[in-house]
């Protein structure tokens, strides 16, 4: 009898092949510092922002590309949430329209914008795979930044209660897709380039709150 090693549905291979990039997202020191609260809230309102921008130049893409077929079998008007951004901002006194782009969210925006339907469903991956997170960042961000109700927190949480089944039922619709090998790789490809962006991003926000012994916690 012969066993064949099992074939991995196009959900598991983007999880399991960009793995890495999403510990070194999760792990990276600005990310880190946002989380303990070390930056106030001006570090997690800078991070927001750029979010924002990508987020808008997505669900735009994502709004011109919907008559494709398989763009119109995974994405929901769920998936578009720009307005709890919006608020995010302005409870943080920043006028949305006044944020603007970092080196790094530019040249996302400009290749979300010129990229094919494949593509914006790899970006799709990240950027709503990354909601499943979201949730406990939010929680970490209410005790660090010491806002119980969530004030301002809302786009780390753009689901609520259906998370779960939301994320099943668009990776279900990853798997259900029907691709020749080459648009599974650009797909792919894709979540590789949106996770890179988020490493960009966090680099150059890193530098614009460069850590200094003011921020540190104090030791004893
Ligand atoms: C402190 C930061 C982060 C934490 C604690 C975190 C945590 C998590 C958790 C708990 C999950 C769910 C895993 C599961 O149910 O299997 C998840 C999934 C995911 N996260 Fe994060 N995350 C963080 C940052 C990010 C960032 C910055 C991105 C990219 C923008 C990201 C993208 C994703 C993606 C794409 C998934 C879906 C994986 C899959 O099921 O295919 N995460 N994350």
């Amino acid at each position: 009898m012969t066993t064949s090693a099992p074939v991995l549905g196009l959900a598991d291979t983007l999880k399991t092949q960009t793995q890495a990039a999403h510990t070194a997202a999760e792990r990276h020191e600005f990310q880190g510092r946002v989380l303990r609260g070390m930056l106030g809230t001006d570090g997690y309102a800078a991070q927001m922002g750029q979010y924002y921008l990508a987020h808008k130049a997505l669900t735009d893409a994502l709004a011109r590309a919907s008559a494709d077929p398989r763009i119109a079998a995974l994405i929901r008007s769920y998936h578009a949430y720009p307005q709890l951004f919006e608020a995010d901002l302005r409870h943080f006194g920043i006028d949305p329209s006044s944020v603007r782009p970092l080196a790094s969210t530019q040249r996302i925006v400009a290749e979300i914008s010129a990229a094919d339907p494949l593509a914006l469903l790899g970006f799709t991956y990240v950027a709503e795979g990354s909601t499943n997170g979201g949730k406990y960042i939010g929680q970490a961000l209410r005790r660090a930044l010491n806002v119980p109700n969530g004030e301002g927190l809302s786009s780390l949480d753009p689901h609520g209660e259906a998370q779960r089944e939301r994320w099943h039922e668009f990776r279900g619709g990853l798997d259900q897709l029907k691709l020749e090998e080459a648009s599974r790789l650009r797909l792919i490809a894709a979540a590789d380039r949106y996770f890179a962006y988020v490493i960009e991003l966090f680099d150059e926000l890193s530098k614009a709150f460069p850590a200094n012994p003011a921020n540190l916690p104090l030791t004893r």
